[in-house]
């Protein structure tokens, strides 16, 4: 199972980035901390004294905590109750934490998260999940950030939620909090020495989550380097060194196509950043020519990045070990190939980015619109929970020609989740068309209408937005 345990003080903002790095992941997420203000809520609905042990303790039998699902969202039960939007009052995180001093109800909650770790992939936050909970996870991570810093972050959710409170007292709150954390006897939270710390102080959201995530890729980097390094190691000493000896290479020749695809394949890539770094991810682009991949290989997949490739190719040794190294999976067609499913699955699971080609074949016809799409795309996007990156050449690819592709934003088919694959494949395959067909028009109006200028397309859609406004704001008038 994978689980990946983040650790911190509070409003260092572990649940917020917890939350995307376990939709990225496309496992569940779980807030501990959630669970302690449960059952600090059932306390005060009981009318008893949080900090009060022996009030407590006999109260944790009645207690049943549980999950719904909402969309995308896992919504806390208090005995078949939700109480998502109860335990973030304020006055919950202060009685929270007086709670959470108590070892019996500890005990308690850390039995519930190890069962839930044990079956699922899962990304836990909390105080005590790299220290006590689990403290052999293989990915551990300290999220902290200045005081200060937190406690603004705090006040601006709270006013934005319309709860009337002062800086000065949220900042007291979260230094109380700290200390007690901090300080009480049972598995107070600390950094442990094998958790990764990033103080989130002055980063965005997104640095956070791409640090934990290339964090992550690293640690699955160096496992299997290990093994890689065990398995050869029982080799025989001879067979190893043909072996490593071919294997070096191919994968020289397979840098240097890459270089040469690089070279002279000129392509314009517009919205680079939206393609995910360190994580699994389907691309999905038109096809018109051979070389198409190439140039996605070389430049936006990275050295993990896989993309299907007929087999009739690779059956040519020479080729076939060039196209391996280029991360090619090959895949018979016409038929299921189980091989080049389980390499899809199994890549997207190791966080590799994969190419496919949804048409299937060739545009030869180097039209502008799509020939239809095969349903894999949305099979592999759900039975993974990878996003999605849309990607678009804008007219016929050729060598010597100045191509240009746009990268869309990244989108997850979350609404089929735990759906029956076969029910929901056409629909699913529907919607992965229109986000191609808007990606068409979008594409359309950078190149045609804005002449290819990424800035002026910027504040094409800047004007475009306003006048939309204006106009919802004329009819309310009217
Ligand atoms: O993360 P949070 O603010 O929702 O947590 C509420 C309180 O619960 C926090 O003050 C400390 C406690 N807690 C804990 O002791 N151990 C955890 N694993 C999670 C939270």
């Amino acid at each position: 199972m994978i689980n990946i345990a983040i650790d911190g003080p509070s409003g260092a903002g572990k649940s917020t980035i917890a939350k995307i790095v376990a939709k990225t992941l496309g496992i569940t997420y779980l807030d501990t901390g959630a669970m302690y203000r449960a059952v600090a809520l059932h306390m005060v609905n009981c009318g008893k004294n949080p900090s009060v042990a022996d009030d407590v303790k006999p109260l944790l039998n009645d207690i049943n905590i549980s999950y719904i699902k909402n969309g995308g969202e896992n919504l806390i039960c208090l005995n078949g109750r939700d109480v998502s939007e109860d335990i973030r009052r304020h006055e919950m995180s202060k009685y929270a934490s007086e709670v959470s001093k108590i070892p019996e109800v500890r005990l308690f909650l850390v039995d519930m998260q190890r069962k839930i770790a044990e079956s699922n992939d899962v990304v836990l936050d909390g105080r005590d999940i790299t220290s006590y909970v689990l403290p052999n996870a293989k990915y551990k991570f300290y999220l902290t950030a200045k005081d200060t810093e937190r406690a603004k972050r705090r006040f601006e959710e709270l006013q934005a939620k319309g709860q009337e409170v002062s800086y000065e007292q949220i900042l007291a709150d979260v230094r109380d909090r700290d200390f007690n954390d901090m300080n009480r006897d049972f598995a107070p939270l600390k950094k442990t020495d094998d958790s990764f710390e990033i103080d989130s102080t002055d980063m965005s959201l997104q640095q956070v989550v791409d640090t934990i995530l290339a964090k992550i890729a690293e640690i699955d980097g160096k496992s299997n380097q290990i093994n890689d390094e065990k398995s050869s190691e029982d080799k025989q000493t001879k067979n190893k060194r043909t072996k490593v000896k071919h294997r070096w290479f191919y994968r020289g020749l397979a840098n240097f196509v890459r270089w040469v695809m690089g070279s002279i394949w000129v392509t314009k890539i517009y919205f680079k950043d939206n393609f995910p770094k360190n994580t699994k991810a389907i691309a999905i682009c038109n096809h018109y020519s051979a070389l198409d991949p190439c140039v996605i290989i070389s430049k936006l997949l990275g050295k993990h990045g896989k993309v299907l490739m007929k087999d009739e190719v690779m059956n040519n040794s020479f080729i076939g070990n060039i196209a391996r190294e280029l991360g090619c999976i090959p895949v018979k067609r016409g038929e299921a190939d189980i091989n080049a499913v389980k390499s899809i699955l199994g890549a997207l699971n190791k966080n590799q980015p994969v190419l496919i080609f949804p048409e299937g074949t060739r545009n030869r016809q180097g039209t502008k619109e799509f020939l239809p799409f095969k349903q894999g795309v949305a099979t592999f996007a759900i039975k993974a929970k990878a996003p999605i990156v849309p990607m678009l050449y804008y007219k016929k690819t050729g060598i010597f020609k100045r191509n240009k592709i746009m990268i869309g934003t990244p989108f997850w088919l979350d609404e089929f989740y735990g759906k029956k694959i076969a029910d929901v494949r056409e629909e699913a395959t529907q919607v992965i068309f229109d986000k191609m067909q808007e990606l068409r028009r979008e594409i359309d109006i950078l190149v045609e209408k804005c002449k290819g200028s990424k800035k002026r397309y910027l504040k094409y859609k800047k004007n475009q937005s306003k006048e939309l406004y204006a106009n919802v704001g004329d009819g309310r008038q009217k």
